[in-house]
C-alpha cells in the first residue's frame, strides 16, 4: 500500500503517517515546510526508506504541480487530502475578513480539488484509489445550529461539494472519493478539551477507509462510520 498525505507535519496528518508506518506501507508525506517538520523528519530517518518527505503548499499551486511531476511514475492506492486551516479568529458577523476567507478557501477546499486533478493518473495506477478529504461536521447544514464561523464552515461545506462532485466524475475509473469528520481531535486545531487522541481518530478513519465499497463514493462520514446529513 503507498499512501500520499497532505499537512503531514504535525496533528492528525502527522498521526496518519505514524499508522502507515505501523502497517509497513510506503507513505509520501507532504508539508508546506519540510525543514521545520522536525517531528516527521525524524520519523522519516528511521523509517528505512518507507517514508518520504516532500513540499507541497497548499496555498501555492505551482507547489503541487511540481510534487504531481516529480511523483508521475508512482502508482498511490491513497490520496489523503488532510491539510487544512481554520482560518483568522475575524470570522463572526459583522467582522469577517475576505482576504483569510479567501486564503482558507484555496488550502481548504480549492488544493484538494487540484491535488485531486493532478494525482489522478497515480491513483489509477493503485490498488485501492481512494481520495479521502479531511472534511468536518462544522460544514454540515442540519449540524449547524449555533452559526458564526462563517470561513471554516463555508470552506468545509464547498469541499462536500467538491467530494460529491468528484465521487461522480471519477467513477469510470474506480475511483473512490469521500469527506470524513476525524471527531473534535486534540490537536493544535482542536485543542485540549477535545474529545478524543490523534491515535483513535486515525484508527478510526483507516478502519472506515479500508472496508469502502464502490458505492460508498460520495459520502460524508462521521468518525463511527456513520453518514453525516450535508
Ligand atoms: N482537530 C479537529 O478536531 C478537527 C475536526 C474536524 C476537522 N478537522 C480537519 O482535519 C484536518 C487536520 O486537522 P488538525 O487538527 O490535524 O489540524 P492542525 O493540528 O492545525 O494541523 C494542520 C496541518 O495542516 C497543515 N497546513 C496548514 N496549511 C497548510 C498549507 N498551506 N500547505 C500545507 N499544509 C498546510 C499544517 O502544516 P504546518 O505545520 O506547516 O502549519 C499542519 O500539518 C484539517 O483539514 C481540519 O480541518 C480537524
Amino acid at each position: 500500500m503507498k499512501i500520499l498525505i497532505t499537512g503531514a507535519s504535525r496533528g492528525i496528518g502527522l498521526e496518519m503517517v505514524r499508522y502507515g508506518l505501523d502497517q509497513g506501507w510506503d507513505v509520501l508525506a507532504c508539508c508546506r515546510n519540510p525543514q521545520r517538520a522536525e517531528n516527521l523528519l525524524s520519523m522519516a530517518q528511521l523509517s528505512n526508506g518507507r517514508v518520504s518527505v516532500f513540499l507541497a503548499d497548499m496555498s501555492e499551486l505551482a507547489t503541487l504541480q511540481a510534487l504531481a511531476y516529480e511523483l508521475r511514475h508512482e502508482a498511490i492506492d491513497m490520496l489523503i487530502n488532510n491539510a487544512g486551516v481554520y482560518g483568522s479568529d475575524k470570522n463572526s458577523f459583522g467582522q469577517v475578513d475576505a482576504h483569510d476567507w479567501a486564503e482558507t478557501f484555496k488550502v481548504n477546499t480549492i488544493a484538494p480539488m487540484k491535488m485531486s486533478e493532478l494525482f489522478v493518473e497515480q491513483l489509477s495506477m493503485g490498488r485501492s484509489k481512494i481520495i479521502a478529504c479531511l472534511s468536518s461536521k462544522m460544514g454540515s447544514m442540519e449540524d449547524n445550529t449555533s452559526g458564526g464561523s462563517y470561513i471554516y464552515r463555508s470552506s468545509k461545506a464547498a469541499l462536500n461539494s467538491v467530494v460529491k462532485s468528484l465521487s461522480l466524475d471519477l467513477a469510470d475509473k474506480d475511483i473512490k472519493c469521500v469527506a470524513l469528520h476525524p471527531g473534535w481531535v486534540k490537536t493544535d486545531m482542536g485543542g485540549p478539551n477535545a474529545e478524543i487522541s490523534c491515535k483513535q481518530s486515525v484508527s478510526q478513519m483507516f478502519d472506515t477507509l479500508l472496508n469502502l465499497k464502490a458505492e460508498d463514493s460520495g459520502r460524508f462520514i462521521d468518525i463511527d462510520g456513520a453518514d453525516i446529513p450535508w
